[in-house]
């Protein structure tokens, strides 16, 4: 980095060589302020992943919440998923506060029942112009209706760009999918499905969200969080994935594909099945990919101090949809619940410590700490705009 370090600033100090950087001051953790500037700055102008495409059928529309913002997901009769801000346009009343099929393929409001379609157009203002005047000459519905957030589906997951001027989500992936190039490509991962059964699971951690990511980032708490693991699949089988501009993570070199299910990914070589990565793409999209199943976590912040994990398993064809494997899917997502839960105590553990005002940000180990530096160092990047300005 060219710019000069402000040794004085805590948020520049993550920009030092690893052997004398600190990590994020603790402000950045536990005041309301910062996830604020968070959602600005860190999640709007990105790509921030807030669901599954599989909790929207067709003819739905899904409210959910990102931030405190009140967000709506749709998927129309022909399959295409929109997301929009969750508010009407009259009076600003929250649109839709329960996910439900919308059978006359309007979304109406309870207030004064202005109704929009799946397109967002404003197609009902019933008595806008007085009783029985459903228009009005001074009115224009075509500027009125919802505001569409542009939004992309990959892998089942439903990313957002609040800012709406983000790179395109193709350009976005590029680097992962480049990196994963020697395993899969974009058309055999449409082989991959969300399971049908046994494929979710929500946690909710008492911790901000950039804990949760950094815990995911390293593989170095293994031995002494994940002694079951760690037993098949140790730490010294375990390596780091370059750190891409957007990207991070840790991969294994010993997967061992669970018994019950032997299909892999038409593109994974024969003699590769062992490989399976754990990257994050920032800020909250955390997978898993393995030559016969493939995980997504998102991390969606719900305060400066609670976040929800959402998990969602995809499968190989059948192994995703048939009763016939539907204990292979139980088994699955309860061995990574297993994992993902021994991870909650030291994720709520490193809150918890973030109130000491003996703790200024920490230290890193120079070898096994440098993915959690490069994501500080991402996401101080993105906040300096608005310190530089305090
Ligand atoms: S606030 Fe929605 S119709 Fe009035
Ligand atoms: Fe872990």
């Amino acid at each position: 980095m060219n710019k000069k370090i402000d040794l004085e600033s805590p948020l520049q100090r993550v920009h030092l060589p690893i052997e004398s950087a600190n990590g994020l001051p603790n402000e950045c953790y536990t005041e309301r302020s910062a996830f604020d500037r968070d959602r600005e700055l860190v999640f709007a102008p990105g790509w921030t992943c807030i669901g599954f495409g599989s909790d929207v059928p067709a003819d739905w529309a899904v409210p959910v919440e990102l931030m405190g913002l009140p967000l709506l997901i749709t998927r129309d009769k022909n399959e295409t998923v929109r997301v929009f801000h969750n508010v009407c346009s009259h009076r600003g009343m929250q649109l839709v506060t329960e996910a439900g099929r919308l059978g006359t393929g309007l979304i109406r409001c309870k207030y004064h029942s202005w109704a929009y379609d799946f397109e967002g157009n404003l197609r009902g203002t019933p008595m806008i112009g007085g009783v029985d005047q459903n228009e009005h000459k001074d009115f224009d519905p075509a500027v009125n209706g919802l505001r569409e957030i542009p939004s992309a589906l990959w892998m089942d997951n439903i990313f957002i760009n609040l800012s709406s001027d983000a790179q395109p989500f193709d350009e976005f992936l590029a680097p992962l999918m480049q990196r994963w190039s020697k395993w899969v490509t974009p058309e055999s991962l449409l082989e991959l499905q969300p399971a049908t059964t046994h494929g979710k699971m929500e946690l909710s951690v008492n911790s901000n969200w950039k804990l949760a990511i950094e815990n995911f980032l390293e593989a170095y708490h293994l031995p002494w969080v994940h002694p079951t693991l760690n037993s098949y699949s140790p730490l010294s089988e375990h390596y780091d994935i370059e750190r891409g501009e957007n990207f991070a993570g840790q991969g294994s070199s010993n997967y061992q594909s669970p018994a019950g299910a032997n299909s892999t990914l038409s593109t994974w070589p024969a003699e590769q099945t062992r490989f399976a990565e754990y990257p994050v793409l920032y800020p909250n999209a955390l997978f898993g990919l393995q030559a016969d199943h493939f995980f997504t976590m998102t991390i969606l912040p719900i305060s400066e101090t609670q976040s929800v994990e959402r998990v969602q398993l995809m499968f190989l064809g059948e192994v995703a949809t048939d009763d016939k494997y539907s204990e292979h899917r139980k088994s699955v997502l309860e061995n990574w619940r297993e994992v993902f839960l021994e991870d909650v105590f030291a994720v709520e553990g490193m809150q918890q410590g973030r109130r000491s005002p003996a703790y200024q940000g920490g230290v890193f180990s120079p070898v096994m700490d440098q993915h959690t530096l490069h994501f500080h160092r991402w996401v101080a990047k993105r906040l300096e705009p608005a310190s530089d300005s305090e």
